[in-house]
Formats: structure tokens, C-alpha cells, sequence
């Protein structure tokens, strides 16, 4: 099955070869994108195109083909997988030469898109929901770039995992930002309140259709920081991603919320989330 691209080529996964001079494997040096496929279609991969584009411009990184171009990659490639219900991970590094810190005067860029299932089952499951953790957010100032420097998440998730915990929620002094690799919802006085768009947040697609959908029923949102001191008061609370989709949150650090049932707006939202997709992605 060819379910990869890779600078120009398709390949089966396993035949696909990057050198070991690749900046993205020795200095992290890249952006990256998933787009989940929902019914043989991708859902949302406009809005995510236009965020691989901004991360591009925020880190000076030129991309290899125009985006009409990636797009019709993508297309391209999820015809040749067959793959119908999966993911789509994309990846941009500056490309490869001698390792300097610098940009390096001649590298292009190297591009990866492969196609792969997701676990259904497990995320069947997570859709009745999960547990995390706060830790501090130790992230750099720039978490508004999709950018191949994980380490603080990835230590962060590990973390979460490792105490039983789904998710890692970042705290910045005070306030709630972001999960390791999701955003945060909480609904707090019968209104969803999200972190604001910021460089401490990735504004992520999954938000942004929340966002709208709450807008469309009547559900009012507020874009501000909750803090650590009003979470006893919160009474649901939910993360998204493009992986998670709505994932109900249904105790933190250890802490129950809405006697560890998901709540009456996350319920909600879910609905008219998978409504959204069957239209999408029909
Ligand atoms: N992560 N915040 C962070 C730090 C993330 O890594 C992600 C997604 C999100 C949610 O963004 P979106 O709704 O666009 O997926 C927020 C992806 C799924 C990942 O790294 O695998």
C-alpha cells in the first residue's frame, strides 16, 4: 500500500528514506500538520493548509510546492492508501546539509505526508471521557507555531501517562492554557471559556470549529485564560484536537467534575460535532 510522500516519490512506508543530515531529525527544525480523514475525505484541510503555511512564514521556512500543489498531494495520496477513516500526518523540515545552527545557504526543504488508521476503538472509548493532570507550562513564547519541538509535551504526556492520567494540561502561573496536544474548554457559569489566541496557545482547527458550532446554537464562549483558582467552580470540561476530536475531561489532578459524567454543553457539542462531520465528509 503507498500511504507516504515523500519529496516527490510515493512509497510504502517502510521503503521511504530521509538522510541522517535531515534538519528536522537533528535540530527539530520544522513544522508539521495532522488532518484527520473521516469517510474517504478529509475534514477541515483548508483551514489546516493555512496553518502550515503560517508556521512556514513564522520560521522562515520556504515550502516546497505551492499549497494547491500540497493539497492535491494529499488527495493524491489517500486515493493511492485507500485508507477511509485514518489520519494524515504532514511534516516540513528546513531540509538537509552539514550541520550548522544557521540556515544553511543550499537545502531544500523536505517534505512528508504519509496516511494511517486511527485506533477507533480507543477513541470510542475516550469519547466517554478522561482524566488529566496540570503541570507548569515550560514551553517556549512561540506555541502558536505547529513546530517540530515536542520536548516539552512529549515529557509533559509522558508524565500525564505514566500517573494513570490521559492528558497533560499546561498551566502558565496561573492560567490554563493548553493541553500537551490538545486545547482546553471549560465550561464555566453555562458558558465555554477557551484560551484566547495567543502565542501560549496552538489555535487549533478543533477549536475553531467548537468555536463556530457554539456560536451557531447559542452557546455562548468566551475567549480568555481560566485560571488554576476557578477550576473547583468549573462544571464541565472538555479538550480537543484534531485526534481527540471533543473528549469529555471527567476529573482533574484528581479533582471530579459533574460527578464524572460528561456534561450537559460537552454532550452538546459532541452532537453537533459528528453532525458537522457526517456533512463534511459524506
Ligand atoms: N496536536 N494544542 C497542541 C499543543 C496540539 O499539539 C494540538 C494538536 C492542538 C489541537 O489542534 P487541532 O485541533 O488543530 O488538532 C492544540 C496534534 C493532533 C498532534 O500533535 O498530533
Amino acid at each position: 500500500m503507498l500511504d507516504t510522500f515523500l519529496n516527490g516519490e510515493y512509497y510504502k512506508s517502510d521503503e521511504a528514506r530521509v538522510s541522517i543530515e535531515d534538519r528536522g531529525f537533528l535540530f527539530g527544525d520544522g513544522i508539521y500538520e495532522v488532518v484527520r480523514i473521516y469517510n474517504g475525505h478529509y475534514f477541515e484541510l483548508g483551514q489546516h493548509l493555512a496553518r502550515l503555511e503560517r508556521s512556514a512564514r513564522k520560521t522562515f521556512l520556504t515550502l516546497p510546492y505551492e499549497l494547491s500543489r500540497i493539497e492535491t498531494i494529499c488527495h493524491e495520496l489517500l486515493q493511492k492508501s485507500g485508507i477511509a477513516n485514518g489520519k494524515l500526518y504532514m511534516q516540513i523540515t528546513r531540509g538537509s546539509a552539514p550541520r550548522t545552527h544557521e540556515f544553511p545557504l543550499e537545502a531544500a526543504p523536505t517534505i512528508l505526508l504519509k496516511v494511517s488508521e486511527v485506533n477507533e476503538n480507543q477513541l470510542r472509548k475516550n469519547k466517554i471521557g478522561v482524566t488529566a493532570l496540570t503541570l507548569p507550562d515550560e514551553r517556549w513564547n512561540h506555541c502558536d507555531i505547529k513546530s517540530l519541538n515536542l520536548l516539552p509535551n512529549v515529557l509533559a504526556k509522558q508524565q500525564a501517562r505514566s500517573q494513570g492520567y490521559y492528558e497533560a494540561i499546561f498551566v502558565h502561573g496561573q492560567e490554563i492554557t493548553e493541553g500537551a496536544s490538545s486545547n482546553v474548554f471549560v465550561v464555566l457559569d453555562h458558558k465555554l471559556t477557551t484560551a484566547p489566541e495567543s502565542n501560549r496557545i496552538l489555535l487549533g482547527i478543533t477549536r475553531n470549529v467548537v468555536i463556530e458550532l457554539a456560536a451557531e446554537a447559542g452557546i455562548p464562549v468566551e475567549e480568555r485564560f481560566v485560571t488554576l483558582e476557578e477550576l473547583p467552580t468549573a462544571s464541565e470540561l472538555f479538550i480537543t484536537s484534531t485526534v481527540d476530536e471533543i473528549t469529555p475531561v471527567l476529573s482533574i489532578d484528581g479533582h471530579t467534575l459533574n460527578g464524572a459524567v460528561a456534561g450537559e454543553i460537552t454532550g452538546q457539542m459532541q452532537t453537533l460535532f459528528q453532525q458537522k462531520l457526517s456533512m463534511s465528509c459524506r
